[in-house]
């Protein structure tokens, strides 16, 4: 029953199509890409969208507390556990309209393709567009609020700073008090999958169709603040200078080396440096950074945060600067489940695509509901490994492929 319902289904591809036309087409940028950062205009505008085509495909339509937007296909079982397939609407600045909106748009064609069917599902299939997974505002705001993972101390110290998120709240009219009960009973979760681009160049290299994630990584960022001494530039000693961009270009050199040399299952990222005052003829008197690193092996992560926040005290001392680290919070590697991956390789046997797995250096929502409920990712090449990029590309057949093996993948999930 399982297998010939899977086996007889397609996604619609006139219809996954043009919605992902019409979705791209919401932020986009001259450069070919979309500019959706969490509670924006662009992003709300995209959600208002999305809206409308689940009302207009007579799904049930939902937002809950943390703002995550969803379509609901309700089994006929009242008592009946949900499956979540889903990703996000938001990008990063100016990002790419692969990254999380493929997702979204396939979970919601795998709703459709069911209801057209007239399959009835032991289970309700709920497409969920969660908030802020990309991190301009929290990170994985939706999903943590959803799972219970959200603290307060997120809300009060976010990594894209207190007052753009209070500034996206009353944009999107969520209320921070009531975040909180956006969090559901695990018991009610019969799985999580998601379909992405693999944002990597794994797939691509290989010639595979499909990736089955087997776990994603770890993540950690802080902010750090080197202060030194704003000062003239042209008549303070080379000497004399306390120059905070010193400390800041020494640490970034030092952690790169760092991670090539002893961390060989990590990576760092120095994404953003800001000096201050910031003018040709200043010494600059503070350099604050954006320190994030990753790693599937949680023990290696750890030790590298300790290894990066010393060196980063060592380069301060050596410059004559202050330091401030502001810790931005932590995400734990997650495996994922062995049984959403076995539906998600069936599912691609049974349409004759290849597949292998492959762990993810991205972070995705998956990696909260990691923990609470079978959960699986659907990977698809991403050509030349770009993304986070207005170049981020996969080819469409790519695409529909990985909406088919969300679909096929969904159906065996349905009956577990
Ligand atoms: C999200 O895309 C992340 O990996 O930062
Ligand atoms: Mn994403
Ligand atoms: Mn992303």
């Amino acid at each position: 029953m399982i297998q010939s319902a899977s086996r007889l289904l397609h996604i619609n591809p006139t219809r996954f199509q043009s919605d992902f036309t019409t979705l791209s087409a919401i932020g986009a940028t001259l450069d070919g890409g979309v500019d959706r950062p969490a509670l924006s205009a662009a992003h709300l505008a995209a959600r208002t969208w999305f809206a409308g085509q689940v009302q207009s495909a007579g799904l049930e339509f939902h937002v809950d507390k943390a703002g995550n937007h969803s379509a609901i296909l309700r089994s006929a079982d009242p008592a009946a556990r949900t499956l979540l397939l889903g990703s996000h609407l938001d990008s990063v600045p100016n990002g790419g309209c692969y990254d999380g909106a493929l997702g979204v748009l396939a979970a919601l064609e795998v709703l459709r393709t069911v209801q057209d069917a007239g399959l009835e599902l032991p289970v309700h299939l709920e497409a969920i567009d969660f908030t802020d997974e990309e991190g301009t505002l929290v990170g994985f705001l939706g999903s943590k609020a959803l799972t219970g993972k959200l603290t307060p101390a997120d809300l009060q110290n976010p990594r894209g700073g207190r007052q753009t998120l209070l500034d996206g709240f009353s944009r999107a009219g969520l209320a921070e008090v009531s975040l909180f009960s956006a969090r559901r009973d695990p018991a009610g979760l019969a799985g999580y999958l998601e379909l992405h681009i693999e944002q990597g160049p794994r797939l691509n290299q290989s010639g595979i169709q499909i990736g089955v994630v087997t776990g994603i990584v770890g993540i950690v960022s802080h902010r750090l603040s080197f202060t030194g001494r704003a000062n003239h530039a042209g008549t303070t000693p080379m000497t004399e200078r306390k120059d905070a961009g010193l400390g800041a270009a020494s640490f970034m050199l030092a952690a790169h080396q760092m991670v090539l040399e002893r961390f060989p299952d990590c990576v760092v990222n120095i994404g953003s440096l800001h000096l201050t005052p910031g003018s040709f003829n200043i010494v600059p008197g503070s350099a604050e950074m954006a320190l994030e690193c990753r790693s599937a092996n949680q023990t290696q992560l750890s030790q590298l945060q300790a290894a990066l926040l010393e060196r980063a005290r060592t380069e301060a001392d050596r410059f004559g600067l202050g330091l401030e680290i502001q810790a931005l919070g932590q995400h734990l590697p997650a495996p994922l489940d062995p049984l959403a991956q076995a539906a998600i390789s069936a599912a691609a046997e049974e349409r004759m695509l290849t597949h292998t797995i492959l762990p993810s250096g991205a972070g995705h929502d998956a990696q909260n509901l990691a923990d609470l409920c079978p959960s699986g990712m659907v990977f698809i090449p991403s050509v030349d490994g770009v993304s986070h990029s207005p170049n981020e590309f996969s080819h469409w057949e790519d695409c529909l492929n990985g909406g088919n093996v969300l679909l096929g993948a969904a159906l065996r999930m349905a009956w577990l």
